[in-house]
């Protein structure tokens, strides 16, 4: 996995635009960083792990894994912005617009975003492969994922959400792009049957909610530095949250079981799956 973490980086930086070969150069400086200021890189483990699983090109991996991660640096510099979450500090830096400004912080949103498409179309698969992935990540990123998850915990604020809303508002506003990452992984391959990816979107809805569970449990439990963002993020602004909603204990058991449902996926897997096993544990495992 250490291995993937550094191609990852180096991936990334090739597909960013060159600050000094852009005209735009201040917003090319922004997306790098964005994208390049560490980061667990979770999704991106996600689409190597996946694709290995099914002997999928490793290059072709490359370009899935930089489109995901794109897409989750823009939703982040996004979620930070004063009209949004308003935080000033992620991956222990300055966000993205205190460090630049906010008209750049949402360029480099629209523009990551168009970049991930584009990685996925600059490959050598088929184009029927590529235009599968586009779909998937496009539903992944729009209102049928992401953002419309993202508008949801917005207009949820300070209110009263049921556990049911609660969860489909996780999942669409992080377990979606999780998914995506899982389903990417598979689609760089032509090796897997329809069966397979059923099981694949059984583990990754899995561990998409446990995801952002164990990420709502950190607002509260973790510490600032160690979190490289503002603990208590969530109480401060009255969040939709598990621990809210159902405790923090119950929470944490919410997060372990969802990760043994995410583990019983794979059993009806050919291949054993190691990496996406580790990763399923690392979820709920992790301390930022
Ligand atoms: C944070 O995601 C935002 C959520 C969807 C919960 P990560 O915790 O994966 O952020 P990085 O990429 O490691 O900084
Ligand atoms: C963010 O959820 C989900 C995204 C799509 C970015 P949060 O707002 O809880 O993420 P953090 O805690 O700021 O990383
Ligand atoms: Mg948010
Ligand atoms: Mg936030
Ligand atoms: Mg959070």
């Amino acid at each position: 996995m250490p291995v993937h973490q550094q191609r990852i980086s180096l991936a990334l930086q090739q597909q960013l635009p060159d600050p000094n070969a852009v005209a735009a150069a201040r917003l090319a400086e922004a997306m790098h960083y964005a994208t390049l200021n560490g980061g667990k890189r979770l999704r991106a483990m996600l689409v190597y792990a996946t694709g290995e699983a099914f002997n999928a090109d490793l290059e072709a991996l490359d370009a899935a894994a930089c489109a995901v991660e794109m897409i989750h640096a823009y939703s982040l510099v996004h979620d930070d912005m004063p009209m949004m979450d308003d935080d000033d500090l992620r991956r222990g830096k300055p966000t993205c617009h205190k460090a630049y400004d906010e008209a750049t912080a949402l360029l480099v949103g629209d523009a990551l975003q168009s970049q991930a498409f584009e990685c996925l179309t600059n490959n050598d698969l088929p184009a029927t492969q590529q235009i599968a992935m586009v779909k998937c990540l496009a539903q992944a990123s729009g209102v049928m994922g992401m953002a419309g998850g993202q508008a949801i915990d917005l207009a949820s604020v300070g209110k009263q959400l049921n556990q049911s809303n609660l969860q489909s508002m996780h999942l669409l506003k992080t377990g979606a792009l999780i998914k995506a990452s899982v389903l990417l992984g598979a689609y760089c391959s032509s090796n897997y049957q329809p069966a397979d990816l059923k099981h694949l979107s059984d583990y990754a809805d899995a561990i998409g909610l446990a995801f952002q569970v164990q990420d709502d449990v950190l607002d509260v439990i973790a510490d600032t530095a160690t979190l490289g963002k503002q603990q208590g993020a969530d109480i401060a602004r009255n969040k939709p949250t598990y621990p809210a909603l159902i405790g923090l204990e119950a929470a944490q058991q919410k997060a372990q079981l969802l990760v043994n449902n995410a583990l019983d996926a794979l059993n009806n897997l050919q291949n054993q799956c190691l990496a996406l096993r580790a990763l399923a544990t690392f979820v709920v495992q992790r301390s930022f």
